[in-house]
């Protein structure tokens, strides 16, 4: 039997943005798209991801905390899921679209609850030193819009979509700002259009970015 070698390490792509953005049902698409061109990739989400993650987000999303606690929590939940799932699928050739990473420490907990940005990133670099996603796509949209989407579906909000507009507000600045200084590797999704046009633009980002 002939070894065919390493296989080519998978990419990772995260997806981003406030609460109501939209993300999840271009999650699924982009994922199909992926499929579609032949590839091997695994869907998941922070915080989760893990059976240990998982368990986290239930306290994360519903249970009241210190504002470090919640940031701590946030990374111990991804280092699990570096280990456990994330770095083995790429290091096999899988990629991993992920639903949220560290952008969304620095959105939520830096720009939205203050946390210092030094505390933010000595846990980044502990937890994933030099590792960034290959690709990460903010959805970006005023949160009185993403508030109005919200209130429409009827669900029953977590302990982060209960904050108020100025939250938002801090959420999507810190966001926007996060892109300004990586400009390379995150892209800003203008989410407040008709999702086929959104679907189209994220198809088009990923072949330019991976396939042409
Ligand atoms: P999300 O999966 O988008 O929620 P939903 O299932 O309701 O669509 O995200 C869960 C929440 O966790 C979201 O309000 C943002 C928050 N969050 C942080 O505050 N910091 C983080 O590092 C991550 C990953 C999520």
């Amino acid at each position: 039997m002939t070894s065919s070698g390493p296989a080519a390490r998978g990419r990772f792509i995260t997806f981003e943005g406030i609460d109501g953005a939209g993300k999840s049902s271009q999650i699924a698409a982009a994922v199909a798209a992926l499929r579609a061109h032949g590839i091997d990739v695994e869907q998941s989400r922070e915080p989760g991801g893990t059976p240990l993650g998982e368990r986290l987000r239930e306290l994360l999303l519903h249970e009241p905390m210190h504002l470090e606690t919640e940031a701590m929590l946030m990374f111990a939940a991804r280092r699990e899921h570096l280990a456990a799932r994330i770095l083995p699928a790429l290091d096999a050739g899988r990629w991993v679209v992920c639903d949220r990473f560290s952008d969304a420490t620095y959105a939520y907990q830096v720009g939205g609850r203050g946390l210092a940005h030094d505390k933010f990133a000595a846990l980044e670099d502990w937890v994933h030193p030099g590792f960034q996603p290959d690709l990460t796509l903010i959805f970006d949209l005023p949160p009185a819009v993403a508030a109005a989407r919200m209130a429409g579906s009827g669900a029953t909000p977590d302990r982060f979509e209960r904050e108020q507009h100025d939250f938002f507000e801090r959420v999507r600045a810190a966001y926007l700002e996060r892109a300004r200084g990586a400009p390379q590797r995150i892209r800003v999704i203008d989410a407040g259009r008709a999702p086929e046009l959104i679907r189209a633009d994220i198809e088009r980002l990923l072949a330019e970015r991976f396939f042409v």
